[in-house]
């Protein structure tokens, strides 16, 4: 399995409020349906939650510490050792599996990713979580794509793939 992580974060490293995403960004919402289609993506319950179902096309690996939270369509699992080996049986010796968040996970994976893929969100927003700390000269910037503003996109952002220095 090849680990990958997929974030949008604001200048600041903001990536939640309230338990949702602080924008509506329909161009972000698109290039994460397109990476993670096919790919099993690991979770935590409070993401879970916030997307609210599992997404089609996809294995949702779903961390929790709760032995009683169930819910049908998605792989639950205790621990991020467990995560893993369930993510690489559906993902393959060479396919990839996505940690999806939230912050607590990708704090807790992100020693085990190989690549990052982030939407720098071109705002300061309010929120009440955030991306972990990274130490960025670990990483290396291998493509950026720009998401202008347009109608249905209100503020600018960019996507950039990091691999490890
Ligand atoms: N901007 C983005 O790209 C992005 C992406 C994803 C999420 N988000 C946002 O991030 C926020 C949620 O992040 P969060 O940090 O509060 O929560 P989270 O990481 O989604 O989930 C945390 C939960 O995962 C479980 N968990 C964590 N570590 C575990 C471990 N080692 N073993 C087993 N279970 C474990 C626990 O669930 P239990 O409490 O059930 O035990 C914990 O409460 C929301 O606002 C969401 O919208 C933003």
């Amino acid at each position: 399995m090849r680990l990958g992580m997929i974030v949008a974060m604001d200048l600041d490293g903001v990536i939640g409020r309230d338990s949702d995403l602080p924008w509506h960004l329909p161009a972000d919402l698109k290039h994460f349906k397109d990476t993670t289609m096919g790919c099993p993506m690991i979770m935590g319950r409070r993401t879970y939650d916030a997307i609210g179902r599992p997404l089609p096309g996809r294995t949702s690996v779903v961390l929790t510490r709760d032995d009683e939270w169930y819910v049908p369509g998605v792989e639950i699992v205790n621990s991020i050792a467990e995560a893993l080996d369930i993510a690489g049986i559906d993902a393959g010796a060479d396919g990839w599996a996505w940690v999806i968040g939230g912050g607590a996970i990708y704090a807790a994976l992100l020693p085990h990713c190989e690549q990052l893929l982030v939407t720098h969100v071109e705002a300061r927003v309010e929120g009440d979580t955030w991306f972990p700390y990274i130490d960025w000269d670990q990483w290396v910037e291998v493509s950026r794509e720009e998401h202008p503003v347009n109608d249905k996109n209100t503020i600018a952002s960019a996507v950039a793939t990091y691999e490890r220095a």
